[in-house]
């Protein structure tokens, strides 16, 4: 496992905050959204940042995950010595550079074995969920991908130093540009992508960035072009609205490629439930006059209640031991043919 970065933050200005003792993180990049703690919304619409104890709670939370106890204990990073990192807390995808196609990683350097199905995290993050992951399902290879290149470079040291390194890589990229060439390239040699993972990306609450989010209708369409039937797409996020929004365009602009997992879903019920909406007359919503009429059918599916693939993700873990709820959705890519 070695780097295959090739966007840089050079330039950036790092967030000047101490490490926490105990080598937890500080590397989170939106902590606009733990507004979960104060739960405010100003006039715009944007969350405030978070407050004195919102601070304290995302250190200590930070500090657990780093120690050698509890989920990610078996990973044993605090024994290893590991370290966290100081890193820009936003990165902007918009700009030039983050809009040209990044190169794939070499998968040779990456994973020990290339024939193994391949699982995507987007928007990885800490890595600790895909190191754990991958240290749990040692048949399939890890690619935890970020946009924040400090991070990545950390996944791949805290591989090494928990002696997760052969079916785990990570790699720097903007995801909702870059993500539907490498599964392609991946997927050229034979092997499968078999699950692309996106949980609780940045909300962006402002409407003015939200064009920033990951899930965009480019994404969802390379990842319809891209990816195999029968594979799957998870979504997770604390933020309702997020996790809506990021489902509603799977729904709306992957044009028929996916659909929920019936392997987790009453498929027919849940269409018959859309059926039936359909006839109630619309009831007026506070959208600013922007409906366009459509509606959606997964909505009555509902969230799944568990996480289906067995292991959490830091920001779930955050917001689990907060007591706060987590929503999920699961998709599975359908035999319908990619409108190209
Ligand atoms: C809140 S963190 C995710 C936390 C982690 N997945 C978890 O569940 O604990 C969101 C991450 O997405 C990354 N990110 C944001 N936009 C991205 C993009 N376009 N491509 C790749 N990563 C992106 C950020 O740098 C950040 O590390």
């Amino acid at each position: 496992m070695r780097s295959t970065s090739r966007e840089t933050t050079t330039g950036n200005a790092l967030r000047d905050e101490a490490v926490p003792s105990g080598g937890g993180v500080n590397e989170d990049a939106n902590r606009a959204d733990a507004s979960r703690v104060t739960n405010k919304r100003d006039r715009d619409g944007d969350r405030r940042l978070l407050g004195v104890t919102g601070l304290k709670n995302y250190v200590q939370h930070g500090t657990k995950l780093m120690a050698d106890e509890g989920e990610y204990g078996e990973l044993e990073l605090a024994k290893a010595g590991a370290k966290g990192v100081r890193v820009r807390q936003h990165v902007n995808p918009l700009t030039s550079r983050f809009q040209e196609q990044a190169p794939a990683p070499t998968w040779t350097d990456a994973f020990d074995d290339v024939t193994r199905a391949l699982t995507i995290d987007v928007g990885c993050a800490g890595g600790r969920f895909d190191l754990l992951y991958a240290k749990r399902n040692p048949e399939r290879n890890v690619l935890g991908v970020d946009i924040r290149e400090p991070l990545v470079e950390r996944g791949l040291s805290w591989g090494e130093a928990s002696g997760v390194s052969g079916n785990v890589h990570f790699a720097t990229c903007n995801a909702t540009v870059s993500i539907g060439e490498w599964i392609k390239n991946y997927q050229s040699n034979g092997a499968e992508v078999e699950l692309v993972t996106i949980l609780h990306p940045d909300p962006h609450f402002k409407k003015r960035h939200r064009k920033r989010r990951i899930v965009q209708e480019r994404l969802v369409r390379s990842l319809a072009e891209a990816m195999k039937p029968g594979t799957r797409v998870y979504l997770q996020s604390d933020v309702e609205e997020l996790t809506e929004d990021m489902r509603d365009k799977f729904e709306r602009y992957g044009e028929g490629c996916f659909d929920l997992d019936p392997e987790l879903y009453d498929v027919d019920d849940v269409r018959e439930k859309a059926a039936k909406a359909a006839e109630a007359p619309v009831e007026k919503t506070e959208n600013d006059g922007e409906d366009d009429g459509w509606r959606s059918t997964w909505v009555h599916g509902g969230w799944l209640s568990e996480n289906p693939i067995g292991t959490p993700s830091e920001r779930e873990l955050q917001t689990l031991g907060e007591g706060l709820p987590v929503f999920r959705v699961m998709l599975r890519r359908t035999e319908n043919v990619a409108n190209q």
